[in-house]
């Protein structure tokens, strides 16, 4: 593997307490949330689901067609565990045939998504209840997902066709949080091949996405006939030799969860180098900018990575052992980021707004969710909060 250097934490101090917040915080917090998905129980039913990112602070309901209709179901099974409420767990319930309809009808399943659109939806339904269906169809969903594994290149081509000259063999930060439905697939199945597609691509992403100085590329393509990298190259980022914010954090707990499959040490110490660079450039109030070449200024930040890698430091921190004091560096972080997000970015309906998140971006390049509510930065809040409140157990 790379040897990829570590920064270290620039300003450690600010890494040694815990956010000066009591347990109603939280709990405030949690009620805030949870509130506001059980209004938009309301809206987002019957086949429809949230758009990716909100216009003008409200979600349009649309079927169930886009890479992120599964975090709304999360959603539905996070609320479900943090209040005990069944009208979630019957509403994320009552999606798993919608989520087997579009499997078996191939909508728009030409994706590496299929691990975030399958995880949350079916995996979890299956952790949570049990139910078989909704088992079945999580593996269905991985084989599916396994037709896109390129064997001799050892990577997980990230979108469209295979056919597509301009997609061909290119690979994305963003696909390791895809590869646990592969791990949990070997677990249910005994069957090595999911497993292994899974660390193969993650060797080929640490080898190539991840810079030496403990940043990212976005994308990176390959010759797919003998795996040989070609270039990075950034799709939602500033430039190509850029640091995207989202990009990074799906890094970081990607990576972690690959540990939590794998065992590798490599993969915890090369997250952590990711946690650095990525908290490194943290603004005071620990909300980063949409890319991480901002550090200060009018650009947007982007409140969905700060959640993202707030539960990845969360997940990196737990397989650390307790002397190592990067554990505590990292709790302290993610506790601090979501209170910043909960104090500061969390929405409260105003003016009709239906996200859980403010002030997040979808893709700056493409003026796509700029500055809107993002489903994705929704679902991760709601698992930080569950993180920092239950012994929550990852649906990954
Ligand atoms: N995985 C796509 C995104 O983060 O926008």
């Amino acid at each position: 593997m790379k040897e990829i250097c570590d920064e270290g934490l620039v300003f450690p101090d600010r890494y040694v307490s815990w956010p000066d917040v009591d347990d109603a915080f939280w709990h405030r917090a949690v009620e805030s949330a949870v509130g506001q998905v059980q209004v938009n129980t309301g809206l987002f039913r019957d086949g429809l689901y949230p758009a990716p990112a909100s216009l003008d602070q409200r979600y349009p309901a649309i079927g169930n067609t886009e890479w992120t209709s599964s975090f709304w179901t999360g959603m539905l099974w996070l609320s479900y565990e943090l209040s005990g409420r069944s009208p979630f767990r019957e509403a994320a319930l009552a999606q798993i045939a919608d989520f087997k309809r579009r499997l078996d009808r191939r909508i728009a399943v030409e994706t590496h998504d299929l691990g975030f659109l399958y995880t949350l939806s079916c995996v979890a339904a299956w952790r949570v209840t049990g139910d078989e269906k909704a088992r079945r169809t999580a593996l269905d969903a991985a084989n599916l997902l396994m037709g896109r594994y390129y064997e001799r290149a050892g990577i997980i081509q990230a979108w469209g066709n295979l056919d597509d000259p301009n997609q061909r063999g290119r690979i994305i930060i963003d696909c390791a949080m895809n590869l646990p439905l592969l791990f949990w697939a070997t677990e249910q199945t005994g069957d090595p091949r999911y497993r292994e597609a899974a660390a193969r691509h993650l060797s080929a992403a640490n080898e190539h996405l991840l810079r030496e100085d403990g940043s990212s590329y976005h994308t990176y393509h390959f010759d797919t006939k003998n795996g040989t990298g070609l270039r990075g190259s950034t799709a939602q980022g500033s430039s190509d030799s850029s640091c995207w914010a989202r990009g990074q954090a799906w890094g970081i707990y990607g990576l972690s969860l690959g540990f939590r499959y794998l065992r590798n040490p490599e993969l915890l110490e090369v997250a952590s180098r990711l946690a650095h660079y990525f908290l490194n450039r943290t603004p005071e109030d620990w909300v980063c900018y949409w890319d991480l070449s901002f550090t200060h200024g009018s650009e947007e930040r982007d409140s969905s990575a700060a959640a993202i890698a707030a539960c990845g430091l969360l997940e990196l921190a737990c397989h650390l052992p307790a002397a190592d004091r990067r554990r505590r560096q990292y709790e302290n972080a993610a506790a601090n980021i979501g209170a910043s997000l909960a104090s500061k970015y969390a929405a409260q309906g105003e003016k009709g707004a239906n996200g859980l998140l403010k002030h997040a971006v979808y893709s700056k390049p493409a003026n796509e969710g700029v500055d809107e509510s993002c489903v994705w930065g929704d679902y991760f809040y709601l698992e930080l909060l569950a993180r920092l409140q239950l012994s929550w157990k990852p649906y990954w």
